[in-house]
């Protein structure tokens, strides 16, 4: 990625981030307040700001206007599809609000208010499915909301140890290492010319960006919980997916955070095995780091974390070079296609990942290496591309996702 790419990507980042705090603010005065008219004014200034994201993302002068027909037409023009979905929007345009100075008082009810938040979330939708379908069709445009350029420093104050360590890290990942000098992490970036930091400090290591207001770092997430769920007699849906035993081997293809990994390791026990590849060095580095170093205790979380056989590597790569039959149960948690907006600040580890979508030949491999099922999670009725059909789906009910079951080859 050069320099401009990365300029290019925050701007759009920082409009889209915008936008997002415009939703978020509608929202708070929905919920606590009778400020209609400001809450509906803050919706139009997010479809605004998500239509201008748009825009510059493919590179077109913003007009000066905050007309929003004008807007919806020009990005209609580069994207036929944004027509449709946007049509409705174009009916904000006849709220009574003028854009820069909200009236306050009576003449926005609740119910016009609602409206406009909803056409906010419908502009929204619609430009964050366009954009994640535009970087798909443009490698050139691959720097879209995927992973930053970073350098490495330390705490404001670190003694040498952590200096020491912040070094290492900056050797281990191939990147360069500041000297923090008192600076703050938005003056680190913009001196730098870089999107992010990592941070080394005693407490422990992760990946900000200032711009965004968000933190990657190695924790286990759900998994103790989890552990706790099954050892009480609840049931967990990716366990029962892949039928899960003592003794069993599982290769997780898409490790992440390894949460799901931990929770297979514990089922798995000391006579079963779990391997995890993940493919994004980064985050490969700082799980693999966490799986050896994380304190947690009671349960066998943690003896379940240090058992896992974590490792850096792209599974679509990996995975024809393990013999047939390898591990009983084969193992993918692929982000979810659609990037919905609340994953920008409530899953960093989606912010920093890799979102290239598997090939179907990689699901082909998957099933000759494992002895009992594939396992795929999925978005709840939402097929993936390339995923061959499913003989059993577990999961659903109230939850957002659910697990496709695939037979294995003979
Ligand atoms: C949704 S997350 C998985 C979360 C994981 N199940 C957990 O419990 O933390 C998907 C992860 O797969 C990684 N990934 C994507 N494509 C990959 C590939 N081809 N090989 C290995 N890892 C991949 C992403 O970088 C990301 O960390």
């Amino acid at each position: 990625m050069n320099g401009r790419d990365d300029a290019h990507r925050r701007e759009v980042l920082a409009w889209l981030n915008g936008a997002r705090h415009e939703i978020i603010s509608a929202d708070v005065l929905m919920e606590h307040s009778t400020e209609y008219a400001n809450a509906a004014f803050h919706a139009r200034q997010a479809a605004e700001k998500y239509l201008k994201a748009f825009l510059i993302y493919h590179r077109i002068s913003l007009p000066h206007t905050h007309d929003m027909s004008r807007l919806i037409s020009l990005a209609a023009a580069v994207d036929e599809h944004m027509a449709e979905t946007l049509d409705e929007a174009e009916s904000l345009k006849e709220h009574p609000l003028p854009m820069r100075y909200p009236p306050r008082g009576a003449e926005v009810t609740q119910a016009a208010a609602d409206r406009s938040i909803r056409i906010a979330r419908l502009v929204r939708d619609s430009v964050l499915l366009r954009l994640d379908h535009a970087r798909d069709d443009s490698a050139a445009d691959d720097a879209l909301l995927c992973s930053p350029d970073y350098v490495v420093t330390t705490s404001r104050n670190p003694d040498n140890a952590e200096t020491g360590r912040a070094v290492e890290w900056a050797e281990r990942l191939d990147q360069r290492f500041v000297a923090r000098a008192g600076r703050s992490l938005a003056a680190i970036c913009r001196e730098e010319g870089v999107g992010a930091v990592l941070t080394v400090t005693s407490e422990r290591v992760g990946l900000l960006i200032p711009e965004e207001d968000i933190e990657y770092f190695f924790h286990p997430s759900m998994a103790r919980t989890r552990i706790r769920n099954l050892d009480a007699g609840g049931g967990d849906p990716m366990i029962a997916a892949m039928r899960l035993n003592t003794g069993d081997s599982v290769l997780d293809c898409t490790l992440g955070r390894a949460t799901d990994a931990t929770v297979a390791s514990y089922v798995a026990g000391e006579s079963g095995s779990v391997v995890g590849y993940e493919a994004h060095p980064l985050i490969a580095a700082l799980t693999i780091h966490g799986l050896r170093t994380y304190e947690i205790k009671g349960a066998g979380v943690q003896e379940a974390m240090r058992r896992i056989d974590a490792r850096h590597g792209d599974c679509e790569l990996i995975l024809p070079q393990i013999d047939g039959n390898a591990f009983d149960v084969v193992y993918f948690d692929p982000f979810f296609e659609r990037m919905v907006e609340a994953s920008q600040s409530m899953q960093p580890l989606r912010r920093i990942g890799v979102h290239r979508p598997l090939s179907p030949s990689t699901y082909e491999e998957a099933r000759r290496v494992a002895s009992r099922c594939v396992v795929v999670k999925r978005r709840r009725g939402h097929e993936i591309e390339g995923l061959p059909e499913a003989h059993e789906i577990i999961g659903g009910g109230g939850s957002s996702v659910e697990y496709a079951i695939l037979s294995c080859l003979d």
